[in-house]
């Protein structure tokens, strides 16, 4: 395991609210090498003190142990301020740090990556076996990420960069890969057979605030669809991968992205709705609407197909939206009704499909949706009525944050909850069809009120167990 870590973007807002306290966690739990030391970096001026009272008011502690942990990882940085364009200053400051296997984390603006691959390269953080982390975005379309990656791969291997998507992070997301390949069940069922369509929702409560000069320029279709979703997507997707390492995953995830049906101007009035949220009310409390004067959306539903044995003729409906009644992220998979129904009541019309539901946010939960019988029906015959199976494991003491467990594995080398180039592009070139059907069909994003499912339009996108959702259709 690497022991030196040096972090770009130090003063920012994910270091702070995740990459820090993912550290003081792994500290505290012991994770990291007794030699474990971090460089920070960062464009404000402190002297290592001044860093240091800084985030120190800046991370939470519950506990001793919090502060033990949190005054341990504050002793193990020292602070620079440098201007990443500037190569020699990089060079002169940093290339004290090249004595041994470093991982460089680039938590900046992509429009950095170049500039600071240059005076990474100079100061010699990139040899032999020091690695390269990534934070999204990569690029803003298929161009732009391809550009990225030509740029990383003159600096250094693939086998050495680490594009984050801190979704992969999540252990529920993980369990998604443990529920499908650790059950003889899952595996005999889980295709177009008996698979009637797949519902991948992330709703957020959140809305742009702070971010609107990135947000204008990406959207939710660029910023949550191209990445998380499609990644969830690809997991629930993928064919099994012959061993758990970070190729045959990645492959298999590949290949699905690649099979997505580009979209087209035709089909985006049938397979996609954009949406704004206006003023509303979240939480019980008014909210403001998104008034930036770009035309970007903060709310999309879509149907994707996949276009391979597996697949064929399932709709995968994608939900994502800022401003939504509740922070939710579930996958529900409906099953197809069963091929001959015996029963008088309910009437075959009004029995329910099998359903599996993965909760994984806000907490995680595993429900098996399933028909059984009613215990003693007045009427004297069988009747049948839905009940839960419920799958969910006991809450752990504490949830891990994402970043932990891609902090670890980063530093050990593993490559399998990152994110490769050519999955990059497989995705960007998706999400492009999109973006251009939607400029060719020039579709609108619809008012929301905040608070609300998104526009009435994309009703029919969302998942059956959605409650409280006022104009909920039957989704197709
Ligand atoms: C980020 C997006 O990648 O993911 C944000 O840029 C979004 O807009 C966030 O809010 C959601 O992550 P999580 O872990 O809170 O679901």
């Amino acid at each position: 395991m690497h022991d030196t870590l040096l972090l770009f973007g130090a003063t920012g807002d994910l270091a702070q609210r995740y990459l820090f306290p993912s550290l003081q966690h792994l500290l505290r739990d012991r994770l990291l090498p007794a030699t474990f030391r971090v460089v920070a970096v960062g464009r404000s001026e402190y002297d290592n003190d001044g860093f240091r009272a800084w985030l120190r008011e800046r991370i939470q502690n519950d506990d001793d142990r919090e502060t033990r942990a949190l005054e341990d990882l504050l002793g193990r940085i020292t602070y620079y301020a440098l201007d990443l364009n500037d190569a020699d200053a990089m060079a002169k400051t940093l290339s004290q740090y090249a004595d041994r296997p470093s991982v460089s984390y680039l938590s900046t603006p992509p429009d950095l990556f170049a500039p600071a691959c240059r005076g990474l390269k100079a100061a010699g953080l990139l040899e032999g076996e020091s690695r390269l982390v990534l934070e999204k975005p990569i690029g803003r379309d298929l161009a732009s990420a391809r550009e990225i990656n030509n740029t990383l791969k003159s600096a250094l291997d693939e086998k050495r960069i680490f594009r984050i998507d801190h979704y992969l992070g999540k252990a529920p997301v993980q369990n998604l890969l443990a529920l499908r390949f650790g059950n003889t069940l899952m595996e005999a069922v889980w295709q177009h057979r008996w698979i009637e369509s797949v519902d991948i929702l992330v709703a957020e409560t959140a809305g742009v605030d702070g971010r609107e000069g990135y947000y204008a320029n990406y959207g939710a279709l660029r910023d949550m669809v191209q990445n998380h979703m499609l990644q969830l997507l690809a997991l629930i997707a993928m064919e099994p991968p012959a061993a758990l390492d970070a190729d045959s995953v990645r492959d298999e995830k590949t290949k699905v992205l690649r099979a997505l049906r580009p979209m087209s101007a035709a089909d985006a009035a049938i397979d996609s709705v954009r949406g704004r949220y206006s003023a509303g009310v979240v939480d019980g409390e008014a909210v403001k609407g998104f008034t930036h004067d770009s035309d970007v959306e903060t709310f999309v539903a879509l149907r994707a197909w996949i276009d391979n044995w597996r697949w064929a003729g399932v709709p995968f409906r994608l939900v994502t939206g800022k401003r939504m009644p509740s922070r939710t992220t579930e996958v529900l998979v409906t099953f197809k009704p069963t091929s001959h129904w015996v029963f008088e009541r309910p009437s075959k019309k009004r029995a329910r499909s099998n359903r599996l539901r993965m909760r994984l946010q806000p907490e995680e939960t595993i429900e098996l949706g399933l028909m059984g019988s009613l215990a003693a029906p007045e009427w004297g015959a069988t009747e049948l009525q839905p009940m839960s199976l419920d799958l969910s494991m006991s809450p752990t003491p504490h949830r891990r944050i994402a970043y932990e467990r891609l902090m670890v594995d980063a530093l050990k080398g593993d490559q399998t909850l990152f994110v490769r180039d050519d999955e990059v592009e497989a995705a960007w070139r998706w999400i492009d069809s999109i973006s251009d059907a939607w400029r060719d069909a020039s579709t609108p994003a619809q008012e929301y009120p905040a608070g609300s499912w998104g526009p009435s339009a994309a009703s029919s996108f969302l998942p059956a167990t959605l409650s409280g959702n006022g104009h909920r259709k039957k989704a197709t």
